[in-house]
């Protein structure tokens, strides 16, 4: 048994800007952003089964951006919230029976095969697995008004990145717990499985491993590729 993955790309990307479409298919480099992710996926060669969870209304979008899909990747639609959209891909590779799956912002462009076996490695039939940077920053807890209420430890505190991976059954299973209780508030995987009981290690992540969020992450991320050989 293979291990998927799930693309999700179905957001709006609103705090990148509208006028410019959705960020994950911007062109980076000389090509979407969307097409650098699902490559990495796409090329790697025990990653059996993909889908890319895209909005209903980027069809058009999508089938610009990527030519030619390769026979093991699926289109699906998405929903109103990340957390659904993820579900949904996870219905959609349930036919290929995968061992394992790899749940990966469609945002995050500059994941490579390294860090993708990492987090493949770590994951066993009880555990998932996400790859984390360790905050360097001072945090600060802010009170009403703008000024610092408190400042918070950062020992043992972790940014977490994705591909976020985990048993295939298990976390099928506690994302269609999480919707048949009407719970939609998680914003990564890794809750919904720490809500659930599945354990998860945090592997080392890759701080080039950026999440594309605002105009200026594209801009830079354009200026990298185009000072890059390829
Ligand atoms: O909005 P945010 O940056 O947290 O989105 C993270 C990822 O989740 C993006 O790749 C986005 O396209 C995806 N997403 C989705 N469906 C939604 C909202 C976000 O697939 N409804």
């Amino acid at each position: 048994r293979g291990i998927a993955a799930v693309i999700v790309a179905a957001g709006r990307g609103e705090r990148a800007g509208q006028a410019e479409g959705p960020k994950q298919y911007r062109r980076i480099g000389t090509r979407a952003v969307l097409a650098h992710t699902l490559n990495a996926f796409a090329s790697h060669p025990d990653i059996t089964a993909i889908a890319v969870v895209i909005h209903p209304e980027d069809g058009d979008l999508l089938r610009a951006a990527i030519c030619d899909l390769p026979a093991h990747v699926r289109i699906v639609h998405g929903g109103a919230t990340r957390q659904d959209s993820t579900r949904l891909g996870l219905l959609a590779v349930e036919e290929d029976s995968p061992r394992a799956v790899l749940i990966h912002d469609g945002v995050r462009p500059f994941i490579d095969k390294t860090l993708i076996d990492r987090v493949a490695a770590a994951i066993d039939t009880s555990h998932g697995a996400l790859p984390a940077l360790p905050v360097s920053d001072t945090l600060k807890r802010e009170a009403e008004g703008g000024t610092i209420l408190e400042t918070v430890p950062r020992a043992g505190l972790h940014a977490a990145q994705t591909p976020q991976g985990f048993p295939y059954e298990l976390i099928l299973r506690a994302h269609q717990r999480a919707f048949d209780q009407g719970r939609n508030d998680f914003t990564d995987d890794a809750a919904i499985a720490e809500w659930a009981g599945i354990k998860v290690r945090i592997v080392a992540g890759s701080p080039e491993n950026i999440k594309l969020t605002w105009a200026r992450d594209i801009e830079m991320a354009d200026q990298r590729l185009a000072a890059s050989v390829n």
